[in-house]
Parts: structure tokens; sequence; C-alpha cells
């Protein structure tokens, strides 16, 4: 059976990253979670005091950076676990202006080229179908109401029992696509030949349903 590659882009908290680790399993393929990486840098670079501003510096910081993310999903920084870390709100709240520098995100595309190369791969993020791999046998853009996404977060965050305002959720959620949307370089855009699911009155395993219907017939 043919090994393909599985794009699924779309905007903050989608359930992007859910699906896609389960179409992966499913499959046998390898998830790729490319937020991870951004949120990495992200958190390096306010953890070392570097001035998010300062383009060059924190493409310099980049280049000396080892991001590596295991089986299990836990993500490590020249080998300092920071899988709690990449999740805080101050990681959150800044990561975007980090993913506009453009030699941040060739810097990434290659790294995460790399990654894809062999397929069977599931990889998700903003410009996966768009520019990371842009001839994948599948390409997938959720969407969902804001209300719906800020909703599916808060509740996650309850579960989990971290502290969580709806409204401030919905917030971040507005001004982080509204950044990923608008940047100069590779802004978040459903590729042309993508297929577009509106998750909003979908379960996450409906969703996972009709991308490995998309996988298996293709
Ligand atoms: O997917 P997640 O919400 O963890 O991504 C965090 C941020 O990383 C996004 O808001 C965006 O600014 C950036 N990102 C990106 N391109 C990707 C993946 C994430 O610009 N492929």
């Amino acid at each position: 059976e043919k090994k393909i590659a599985i794009a699924i882009d779309g905007p903050a908290a989608a359930g992007k990253s859910t699906v896609a680790k389960i179409v992966a399993k499913k499959l046998g393929y390898i998830y790729i979670d490319t937020g991870a990486m951004y949120r990495s840098l992200t958190y390096s670079v306010l953890h070392h005091h570097i001035d998010i501003q300062n383009k060059e510096e924190v493409v310099r910081h980049l280049h000396n950076l080892s991001i590596d993310i295991n089986k299990e999903q836990q993500v490590f920084v020249n080998n300092e676990n920071v899988t709690d870390a990449i999740r805080s709100e101050q990681v959150t709240n800044n990561v975007s202006i980090i993913a506009s520098i453009a030699d941040v995100r060739k810097e990434m595309v290659q790294r995460q080229q790399k990654l894809a190369n062999k397929r069977a791969v599931v990889m998700d993020g903003r410009d996966i179908g768009t520019h990371v791999i842009p001839d994948a046998e599948i390409k997938v853009f959720l969407i969902a109401s804001v209300s719906e996404r800020a909703k599916r977060r808060h509740e996650e965050n309850t579960q989990k029992g971290f502290p969580s305002n709806l409204h401030q959720i919905k917030n971040e959620i507005e001004k982080r696509d509204k950044m990923d949307s608008e940047r100069e370089v590779s802004p978040l855009k459903k590729a042309e030949d993508a297929i577009e699911i509106d998750t909003t009155h979908l379960s996450i395993d409906q969703v996972a349903e009709k991308i490995l219907d998309l996988a298996i017939s293709n």
C-alpha cells in the first residue's frame, strides 16, 4: 500500500493536533506537530531574555537550537524537556511574532521538509499544504467558529485542571488567527487543492473518519 503525506492546516484550536494524532495512529504513520517547533523557539528566546523584535538575534538563536519531538510527543529543546512549558500563556501570546520572521520560517520549513520526505506522515500547522509539503497527496483545511474553538479549548483546560477563562481564550485565538493570516510570509491560508472541513458540529472521531476515508480512497 502506497505511503502518503497528509497535510492538516487551519486556525488556532480547530482540533488539528487531536485529529492528526488519531489519523496517524490508525495509519501507522508518524505525526509531526509543527506548531510545537515554533513554540519551542519562542520558549527558548523568552527563556534567554532575547528581544523578540530583534530578528537577527532570534534567527541566530534558532541556528544553535535543536528541537526534538519523540513518539510520545514530548518536546526537547537542546535536550531540555519543554513539553509543558511551550503551552504556557506567555509562549502562546508571543509565538505568532516569532513565526512571522521570514528567516525563522525558512529554517523551520527546511527542518520540516526533511522530516516529511520519507512520506507516511501526518503534519499539522498553518502552511503545510501551501509551503512545507505542497505536493502532499491529501490536504485538509480544518475550520470551526471562534466560539466553538474557544469553548473546546476551555473545556480541555478545565478537564486538565488548568485555570481557564473562556473570554480570554476567545480573544487570544482571534488575535493569533489575525496575526497568522495577515503576516507577509506564508500566512495561514487554505491551499487551492485542500479540502475544507467545518468541524463546528462534528465530533473528533467524525473528523478523523473523514480524513481516513480520503486517505484510503487515495
Ligand atoms: O499549532 P499551534 O497553535 O501550536 O501553533 C502555534 C503558532 O505557531 C501559530 O499560532 C503560528 O503562529 C505558528 N505556526 C506557524 N506555522 C506552522 C505552525 C505553527 O506559523 N506551520
